[in-house]
């Protein structure tokens, strides 16, 4: 195995998008970021230079950082954040997964411009589990704002309401010519007819799950979230902010050029997103100069579309790094979430409903981020002395139980619209395992949240919609082939039942990779203790991890 390793320095950089001239924080002056290009087993060290002049941390999305949780990255939960002018090296392992991941910033809307792919090839001599491919072409979904995307955070957590609609999405950084001044502007590939060719899709995107297609192609997926999977036929792809679909191409069609474009899935029947559909070219060599063919896309809505992707997809049992479910389950959590308000101070009826912030919650807790008390979660764990930075009573189950999808206005229900806000973990006993119910509920509206656990790939056991009914739905479950995920689309108005075994020493975040929806406090975290000798331990935090 091999050390890939990597400069990357973070700086502002002038771009033209869109018509005018904008400033924004980027990876070596690129956008996308530096591609990191490894095998499995390989050893990554990239170098963080902040030159920019925002704090900031960076996360390498999906990686499990066995005993490197230092390296994980979400600011003040692993490590504080990376001060303008300084430094930090990331060092970790790549052993126990093959595909496509990405890495982003985990700091505000920052990863909106910083973000970059991250592929994990098989081993020298070692293949994968398909036939060879021609080529392997990454395609990021990006999200654009006209505006500084750090202003447009802050507003939204302090306004009443959504944050600002983005302007444009992106392929691989590049608006496409459906948007103005961007004639210039569109993803293109050339390519051979008669060949297969990889498609890696990473949803970069901050607020927004996308339907994908390419015109006249039937699309073979064969990993998901950097985990092999049964081969899957479809004509479109769902892919949720975090989540990467790997799918073979085959260019069995006439010389010409298509399109690849995509929309966004936008769940919550009350709101739609001004986007317009986003492309790309593929264009054959020798093409004939017939007009590019463009694809037919879902409607935003189109729910039943996005189940059937999301819920068909099979685990590739027995394949390459293939993990059998834990059958004997230690931990049962059932955790809700949703949108609600935020606790007003002067509550006491004076507080009306119109004047609240938006806040979000996990159980009824509302997670803050301890930024200002000294240290990150880690290393409050570390040392021992966790006082100030969390607590440890982050419950099983919400406090009460309600009609999740269809709640009257009662009591319960609006306690769940003003959930307190906590930093609060679930500890974990070493090589436990954890099997969560995920409910989604409709205190304000319901919508589809993908749900992104660090530190674990998990199984995906089962999925529906309404509520959860163990009588009803434990018969279900997949034990067989699930799939294997880091981040999971929980169904509008229903929920998915996830499992993994807590074998990664570490605190740990539970989070939607909805971007607007982490600072209102839709996430929660795991504690893991450490096993029974030093190398199944939280090592020493390594002399360079910035201060607080
Ligand atoms: Cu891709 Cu916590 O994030």
């Amino acid at each position: 195995a091999a050390i890939v390793e990597h400069t990357f320095n973070v700086e502002d950089i002038s771009v033209q998008r869109l018509c005018r001239q904008q400033v924004i924080t980027a990876v070596n002056g690129t956008l996308p970021g530096p591609t990191i290009n490894a095998r499995e087993g390989d050893t990554v060290v990239v170098h963080v230079f902040n030159k920019s002049p925002y704090n900031l941390s960076l996360h390498w999305h999906g990686i499990l950082q066995f005993l490197t949780p230092w390296s994980d990255g979400p600011e003040f939960v692993t490590q504080c954040p990376i001060h303008s002018g300084s430094s930090y090296t990331y060092r970790f392992n790549l052993t126990g997964h093959e595909g496509t991941l990405w890495w982003h910033a985990h700091t505000s809307f920052l990863r909106a411009t910083l973000y970059g792919a991250l592929f994990i090839r098989p081993r020298q001599g070692h293949s994968y589990p398909f036939p060879k491919v021609y080529q392997e072409l990454p395609i990021l979904l990006g999200e654009w704002w006209n505006a500084n995307v750090v202003e447009v955070e802050h507003n939204a957590t302090e306004s009443q309401g959504a944050p600002q609609q983005s302007d444009a999405y992106t392929i691989n950084g590049l608006p496409s010519d459906v948007y103005n001044c961007s004639q210039d502007g569109t993803y293109e590939v050339k390519v051979k007819q008669g060949k297969t060719y990889m498609l890696r899709i990473i949803n970069a995107a901050l607020n927004a799950q996308h339907f994908f297609k390419v015109a006249n192609h039937t699309l073979t997926v064969v990993a998901i979230d950097a985990a092999y999977t049964n081969h899957y036929d479809t004509e479109v792809v769902v892919v949720a902010p975090g989540q990467t679909v790997d799918v073979l191409l085959r260019t069995n069609q006439p010389r010409g050029s298509y399109y690849m474009a995509f929309t966004p899935y936008h769940s919550a029947p009350a709101i739609t997103i001004n986007a317009n559909i986003t492309r790309g070219l593929i264009i054959y060599e020798n093409a004939t100069s017939a007009k590019p063919v463009m694809p037919d896309l879902p409607a935003q809505s189109d729910t039943p579309t996005a189940h059937r992707f999301y819920t068909n997809i099979t685990g590739l049992a027995g394949g390459p790094h293939w993990v059998p479910v834990p059958r004997h389950v230690d931990e049962h959590m059932f955790v809700t979430f949703g949108i609600g308000f935020t606790v007003c101070n002067n509550f006491s009826g004076g507080c009306s409903g119109s004047t609240r912030p938006l806040s979000a919650n996990m159980n009824n807790e509302s997670f803050v981020l301890p930024r200002g008390r000294g240290v990150s979660m880690l290393e409050a764990s570390y040392g021992g002395d966790v006082d100030g930075v969390y607590t440890r009573d982050f419950p099983n189950r919400p406090p009460v139980e309600f009609d999740y999808v269809n709640p009257n206005v009662s009591s319960e229900t609006f306690a769940f619209q003003i959930a307190p806000k906590s930093t609060k973990v679930k500890t974990l006993k070493f090589n436990s395992t954890v099997e969560i119910v995920l409910q989604n509920t409709g205190i304000i509206t319901t919508e589809n949240h993908p749900i992104h656990v660090h530190g674990f790939n998990f199984h995906v056991l089962a999925q529906g919609f309404g509520n959860y009914n163990a009588t009803r739905d434990e018969p279900k479950f997949n034990f067989v082939n699930p799939q294997i995920r880091n981040t999971i689309s929980v169904p509008v108005g229903g929920w998915s039942v996830i499992r993994f075994q807590a074998n990664n020493p570490g605190v740990w975040l539970v989070h939607c990779h909805l971007e607007t929806h982490l600072p209102w406090g839709l996430a929660m975290a795991f504690e893991v203790e450490n096993g029974p000798t030093p190398s199944f331990s939280v090592p020493p935090p390594p002399s360079d991890l910035p201060k607080c």
